[in-house]
Formats: C-alpha cells, structure tokens, sequence
C-alpha cells in the first residue's frame, strides 16, 4: 500500500526530515503487510508497490497516537460526583471504590463491551495504541478478571491492584499490601506486563510503594508510578529510585523531583484532562522539558477523573495551557507514549515500525492544538490496516 499526496509528513526519525519531528514536505509512505517499509519525498517514492493507494490530497500525516495510561476496563456511573464537584466538591482518590463497586458487581460481557466502545472511541480519534489498567476489582479474583479483559483490547496490559485499599481491608491495609505482593501477583502477573501504583494521597504511602514495585520487579513485570497527582509526594523520587518506565501526573513536583527523574531518565506521562477536570494546576511541563526529561501525554481514560479518549484534545490543552509548543507536543502524544512504554516499533514512520498511520483533516499537526475540539482525524491506519 503507498499513502501518497501527503502535505507534511511527522517521520519522528531526525534522520528522515527536519528536527525533532523529521519533517517531510510532499511525502509518501510505503507500507507492506504491518509495516512501514519505506517512508521519503514523493518524488522518490518506491517504483512498483503493490496493492491500493491512499491519496492525502495535501493533509498532514503522523504516526498514530499512543495513548499510554488508560483504565478502560470498569462499569458504573460517576456522573453525579463530576457534577458535585464543578459545583465546588474536591476530587478523593476514595472516588475510585464507587467504580470498584460497579465492576465487581458487572459481568464479563458488559465489561467487555464497554472497554471495547471506548477503545474504538480512541481509534476513531487517532489512537493506535493503548496502555489498559487493572485496579476495579482490588480481589486476587477480581482484578485477574479485568486483566483478560484488557489483553483483549491491547498487548499494553498494567496490572494495578494497588489503586485504593478496598473497603473491607480498611482496618487492616498491611493485609492488603501483603495480599497485593503475595497471592495477587502470583496470579497477575503473568496477565500483565507492567505493574502500577497509586502512590499519594489516601492511597498508598511510599513504604507500601515501595514493597510492593519491589514484588512486581522480582516477578519479571515493568513499573509504573501514578505520582504527586493529588499533593507533593514520593512518588516521583520513588519511581526514579526503582528505574520505573514512567511516572504519571507529576501535578506537584519540585526541582529536585525534576532532577531525580531526570537523573533516572524516566519518561514523565502528564495527564492534563486529569487536571482540568479534578481542577488542580497544570503540571510544569517546561521544566520538565528544560532539565532533559522526555515527556509523554496521554488521556488517562477513567470515569472518575479524566472520562476522555481524545489525544487531539490533550495535546491542545498540552500546547495551550501547558505552554507545550506544538512539535513538543506532538512527539510526546506519539514518540513520547512509545518511550513511556519502552516501545521502538510504534510513535514513529520509519521503515521497520509498525504501520500505524493517522491522516488529519488540516495541512499541518500544528492544528491539533489550532483547532481545539474539532474533528480533526480523517483516516486512520492501524498495523497496516484502514480502519477509518
Ligand atoms: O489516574 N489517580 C488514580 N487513578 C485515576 C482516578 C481513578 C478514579 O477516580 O476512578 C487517575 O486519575
Ligand atoms: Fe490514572
């Protein structure tokens, strides 16, 4: 397949195009079964591929977005407490054991389909790749049931068993930490590949972080943080400490936060749907930035606290609000979810990546964050495969 006409091509490889975007004007890509074989000026495009054409008739093209922190799989409601809380109610992790509630009581079936409207909600918008979450079930049983359901939406599966102490160890939550690090890893781990943790506020503290990642890591898993989301906290020194792939949030930070994850080269996932809608500040994207720290962007889909699939949304709030420019952006809601995952194949079009191809509705990405709330996505190719 050869996507030609394409307007202004965003490689992600420096050495295909301009800057940190490798930028191509009046590009084609190449694509074979899965693959990006080739991907250059139009003019020098492969002589003789095979199979259909897609012409972009001058529109921009990116690598599809990864969304990489995401927590599809739940039932329930939580309207009532979004509404109470844009009348001036303050957002608490305890929020989550309404959700809890609701997917311990739903069936497979309902949790199936659920997960699977919204993951094609994110295809629709660009999405090509997503990171799913455990953490409704808090039961060795209950959470080994949402991890089958996320392996079938995704190979991106995180196992978060550690979310919130459910109600019925609240006397006890060492009990819980232990059952979390003993039986319930035992069980998950070999469902998942990564393993995250709910460290700040009324959730867990950094001891039971601690533990907890230490168990995970012994059990072959990567690590993940959700860190000083709700107040400052451990959690982003903790995450650099146990070399975790990304920690998530980052609302509260300090510079030597900064530093640590700097230091450790942990991607730093910001989540600003997450913010605008529990109200807290921005996260500070450009220092990050300036002190070298790659940073992702992602939707953190979840009916508490960010009840959004849309990437474009994101990296608009990310440009506008977050002071992100549009290049930063970009890279971070395509190449930067990649690093977040420890992905090579996918956030980039470079021969050898995975196909996985968005085709806006503008001339340049820049009008991701221009054009704000705009249907922006006109096609979009995944794995080699038009699905929109
Ligand atoms: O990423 N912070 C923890 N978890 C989610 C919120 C979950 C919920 O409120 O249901 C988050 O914001
Ligand atoms: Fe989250």
């Amino acid at each position: 397949m050869l996507v030609e006409g394409i307007g202004e091509l965003v490689t992600n490889d420096p050495e295909l195009g301009e800057g940190r975007l490798g930028l191509l004007r009046d590009a084609a890509v190449a694509i074979d079964g899965d693959r990006v074989v080739w991907a250059g000026p139009a003019g020098a495009a492969p002589e003789g591929v095979a199979g259909p054409r897609l012409d972009a008739a001058g529109a921009a093209v990116l690598p599809g977005f990864v969304d990489a922190h995401t927590h599809l799989v739940f039932a329930g409601d939580r309207t009532a407490e979004f509404d109470a809380r844009m009348r001036g109610e303050p957002y608490a992790a305890g929020g989550i054991r309404t959700t809890v509630t609701a997917t311990r009581a739903a069936g497979d079936e309902a949790l199936r389909t659920n997960a699977r409207r919204l993951a094609a909600e994110a295809l629709r918008g660009g999405t090509t790749t997503l990171e799913v979450k455990s953490g409704y079930g808090l039961t060795v049983a209950a959470e080994a049931r949402l991890l089958r359901i996320a392996a079938g939406i995704t190979d991106e599966v995180t196992f978060l068993g550690a979310h919130l102490v459910p109600p019925e160890h609240a006397d006890d939550p060492d009990a819980y930490v232990s059952l979390v690090c003993g039986e319930m890893l035992d069980t998950c781990a070999p469902l998942a590949r990564w393993c995250d943790v709910f460290c700040d506020l009324g959730a867990f503290d950094e001891d039971a972080s601690r533990r907890i990642l230490g168990a995970a890591a012994a059990r072959g898993l990567g690590l993940r943080l959700h860190a000083n989301q709700l107040e400052h906290g451990p959690g982003a020194r903790l995450a650099a400490e146990v070399g975790a792939a990304s920690a998530d949030h980052l609302t509260y930070l300090t510079g030597d936060d900064v530093d640590a994850l700097a230091g450790a080269d942990v991607v730093a996932t910001l989540l600003p749907v997450a913010d605008l809608s529990t109200r807290h500040p921005w996260p500070d994207a450009r220092a990050l930035l300036a002190a070298g720290v790659r940073v992702a962007l992602a939707t953190d889909c979840n009916p508490g606290t960010s009840f959004t699939t849309s990437m474009p949304l994101v990296v608009a709030l990310a440009v506008t609000a977050m002071r992100m420019t549009p290049e930063e952006a970009t890279w971070s809601a395509t190449a930067g979810g990649a690093a977040a995952l420890r992905r090579a194949d996918i956030g980039r079009v470079a021969p050898g990546a995975l196909a996985d191809l968005v085709v806006l509705d503008a001339p340049s990405h820049v009008h991701l964050a221009y054009r704000p709330g705009a249907p922006i996505v006109r096609s979009v190719i995944r794995r080699g495969t038009p699905v929109l």
